[in-house]
């Protein structure tokens, strides 16, 4: 089938790509034209494991192809996806639809044939009404679905290509069978193909993420009890997740959830079921329950430095929200390190994914190239990313400051283990922390 991806970010390049890999020709648009010029030469504008390889095949087997122009990408297109950013609106809880629209118009603009219009942004309930209504004057020519999308950042090449499930929201019941046929190499393979009305599949989307929200911000909270409790919340994740019902994923204590989706899509869901009049008053508490969690990690950070951070050198190992991206949208070290810095610290980082910008502007913050340059000399490490190259430091080795503390976010290390290498070590949710009690 020939497709259009408008938008080439994480979702729109990962699953384009995809979609060409299992044979269809696929154009991937995008208005960024430095983005463009960089797929053209071969080389992937974002950090995802496997897709730089599958980018040069499909692009090489002229499946896959990268443009700035629109006109021509609509035009040669049977199905169009959209794929583009649905942001928090400034100083509101709101989604941001401005880039939808603005490509829905574009499309209408350029459209002279039969044309299905697929959502894999996330959008709220009724968007595909709006798109339908804003696509009126040659309402002939469209058929306008929801296929929200679920891949992870990290594992994207993975979730594309075997996803739990597909899910296709149409009002019309024939087009069922158009995305049948072109997801049928991911069913044959045993992913669930499930469908359901437009406004559902886009609500499935939100309700996914805000309880996986729920599920992270729950275990968060339970870890506070279990330090104050001198319980190991790692035995209340295990005995709770073995439990068919609940599910041992998400169920990990660490900070607060960050990314590019779960903070606005929680927002998204709760402004959207305000326009109809409901509260959503289990995930307005997650939403703030997640926010209140950075003023309690840099209460523990006061606490194992004193409160007095003037001079003192902390160096986090990882600031992307989760490994294996690039991705710094709503990572708590976009708050972290800025508060640190103003206290006086002078912070280091090292992520494997690279030099930030967004860290270059703050004084006394500073990139370095690897975790032994990063930690020399530290007063406190921060484990903030549980990247693997993290998982097995010799701290004693390279930090060759007899005082250096550890503070550990991921639960990467035990307690035992670095008690024995006579390191000051704290964690998340375990009796060793020690630090609610004081
Ligand atoms: N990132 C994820 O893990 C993920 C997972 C599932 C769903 N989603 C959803 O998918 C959508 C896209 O997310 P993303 O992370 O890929 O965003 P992104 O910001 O990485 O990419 C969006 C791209 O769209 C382009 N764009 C915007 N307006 C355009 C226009 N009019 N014409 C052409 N290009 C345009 C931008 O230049 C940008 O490159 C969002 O709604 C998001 O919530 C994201």
């Amino acid at each position: 089938m020939n497709l259009c991806m408008i938008g080439t970010g994480y979702v729109g390049l990962v699953s384009g790509t995809c979609f060409a890999d299992i044979g269809n020709k696929v154009i991937c648009v995008d208005k960024d034209k430095n983005k463009i010029e960089k797929l053209n030469s071969g080389i992937s504008p974002i950090y995802e494991p496997g897709l730089d390889e599958l980018i040069k095949k499909n692009y090489s087997a002229k499946r896959l192809f990268f443009t700035s122009n629109i006109k021509k990408a609509i035009n040669l297109s049977d199905i169009i996806f959209i794929c583009v950013g649905t942001p928090t609106k400034k100083g509101s809880i709101k989604v941001d639809l401005s880039y939808v629209y603005k490509c829905t118009k574009e499309i209408l603009k350029y459209s002279k044939k039969k044309k299905i219009v697929v959502t894999k942004s996330t959008v709220p309930i009724g968007t595909g009404d709006e798109i339908e209504k804003l696509l009126g004057k040659k309402k002939k020519l469209f058929t306008v679905i929801s296929n929200p999308e679920f891949l992870r950042e990290g594992e994207a090449i993975r979730d594309f290509r075997y996803p739990d499930r597909i899910v296709i929201g149409s009002n019309e019941k024939k087009q069922f069978n158009i995305m049948k046929k072109l997801y049928a190499p991911l069913i044959n393979k045993g992913s669930k193909f499930f469908t359901t009305s437009r406004r559902g599949a886009e609500l499935i989307k939100y309700a996914s993420n805000a309880f996986l929200a729920t599920k992270i911000t729950f275990i968060n909270e339970l870890a506070n009890l279990c330090e104050k409790s001198g319980v190991n919340i790692e035995d209340i994740s295990l005995g709770m997740g073995s439990d068919n019902r609940i599910g041992s994923r998400f169920l990990r204590a660490g900070p607060a959830y960050g990314g590019s989706c779960f903070p606005k899509d929680t927002k998204g869901l709760v402004s959207a079921a305000e326009r109809y009049k409901i509260n959503l008053s289990v995930v307005k508490s997650v939403i703030k329950s997640n926010q209140d969690r950075f003023n309690l990690l840099t209460k523990r950070i006061h606490k194992i430095l004193g409160s007095n951070l003037k001079n003192k050198r902390i160096s986090f190992l990882g600031v992307t929200f989760k490994p294996n991206t690039d991705d710094m949208r709503d990572s708590s070290s976009l708050k972290m390190i800025p508060y640190l810095t103003k206290k006086g610290a002078i912070v280091t980082y090292y992520d494997p994914s690279g030099e930030k910008n967004v860290f270059k502007k703050i004084k006394n913050c500073f990139y370095k190239k690897d975790i032994k340059s990063n930690c020399f000399g530290s007063d406190l490490i921060i484990l903030l990313t549980e990247w693997d190259e993290f998982k097995s430091i010799n701290f004693k080795n390279i930090v060759k400051n007899r005082k250096f503390k550890v503070y550990d976010l991921r639960n990467l290390y035990t307690a035992e283990e670095m008690k024995k290498n006579k390191i000051k070590y704290y964690s998340v949710g375990r009796p060793d922390i020690n630090l609610a009690r004081k």
